[in-house]
């Protein structure tokens, strides 16, 4: 019996994917741009041979449609590799609090991807890795490599040119860090796949949201090539206000934003009129990621505490999904 490990973290979007132009492949509207996250991180383990296929996510058994994703994309690589994986066990697991807001499911379906791949014995390529990644869950196309990264929304009906290409490392803007503000921890009503779907198919502003966006992609890869964090954050906030405005004019009308969300966001501007460098970004969720630098870190948090946060977490700028020596079980 052969396991396999691997770890990819999580990352958030500065630039939004926000509806399917193809649900089954998991193909975007538009192109869109993210930064990986350290330290948090999800390791998965794949055994091939196993007696019976069993998905394990953060010690509970996987049932329904989390369940099938992890089996398609087993099948997935079974084809490419030519031959049926069989009975495959597989095993998942965060170190962060699913409270922090940000999706385990991008950084999972990213590990599964990288460490189905190898054993199933097909070669290291981050491009196909990124493709299968995306066909678990979109934004896990992203979290194949590390530091800066688009997901391209490519042209073809079969997804092929669909794929997340790394822009820069992780090294390349050290000292930018990204603070996860906990203001609720409830489990949103809608979630992202409902959301972005109704969105597409209720919301007259739509076609606005996909035109903006995707001319937003090279606009902020140029503020993180020149590390100027005023452009990337006027940027990510107006990007992420874009795709709230989109998603509240649908029918019905999705706000996913709390009251708790604003007094945290309200505040930035005040303390940006007092010196310090701080702008947030927002998923389809009430927790605000907000950017600043490792030198502002102790006052932002202090802010968002103050501001109502229950809980923030400090992240930096993570590496590329990898393969480890132990198996997890
Ligand atoms: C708001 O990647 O979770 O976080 O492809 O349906 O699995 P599926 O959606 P998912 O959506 C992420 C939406 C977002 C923006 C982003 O990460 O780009």
């Amino acid at each position: 019996m052969k396991s396999t490990k691997a770890r990819a973290h999580p990352n958030i979007a500065l630039v939004k994917y926000w509806g399917k132009r193809d649900s089954e492949r998991i193909l975007p509207y538009q192109s869109n741009f993210s930064l990986t996250l350290a330290p948090l991180e999800v390791t998965t383990t794949v055994e091939l041979g196993a007696g019976a296929t069993s998905v394990e996510l953060n010690g509970k058994e996987a049932v329904g449609q989390e369940r099938a994703r992890v089996v398609a994309l087993v099948e997935a690589v079974g084809r490419e590799a030519g031959r049926a994986l069989g009975p495959v066990r597989v095993v998942s697991r965060g170190n962060f609090p699913m409270a922090a807001g940000l999706a385990s499911s991008a950084a999972g379906f990213a590990a599964l991807a990288r460490a189905t791949r190898a054993a199933a014995g097909l070669p290291d390529d981050v491009r196909a890795t990124s493709r299968l990644a995306r066909t678990g869950s979109g934004s896990a196309s992203r979290s194949v490599q590390g530091g800066f990264c688009t997901w391209h929304r490519g042209s073809r009906p079969d997804g092929e040119d669909s794929f997340a290409t790394q822009d820069f490392t992780e090294a390349h803007w050290p000292e930018l860090r990204l603070l996860a503000c906990v203001v609720s921890s409830l489990v949103k009503d809608v979630s992202s796949r409902d959301g972005m779907q109704s969105t597409v198919e209720t919301s007259p502003y739509y076609p606005a949201w996909v035109k903006d966006a995707e001319a937003e992609v090279p606009r902020a890869r140029e503020a993180v090539r020149k590390r100027d964090l005023a452009s990337l954050g006027a940027l990510a906030e107006r990007n992420a206000w874009r795709m709230h405005a989109t998603a509240l004019a649908a029918d019905p009308p999705l706000c996913y934003l709390r009251p708790a969300t604003l007094a945290v966001l309200l505040e930035l501007p005040r303390a940006r009129a007092k010196g310090c460098p701080v702008f947030f970004t927002l998923d389809a969720g009430p927790n605000p990621v907000l950017l600043t630098t490792l030198e502002h870190v102790a006052r932002v948090e202090a802010l968002a505490r103050e501001a109502g946060a229950s809980d923030v977490v400090r992240c930096a700028p993570g590496g590329d999904a990898c393969l480890l020596p132990e198996p997890l079980f």
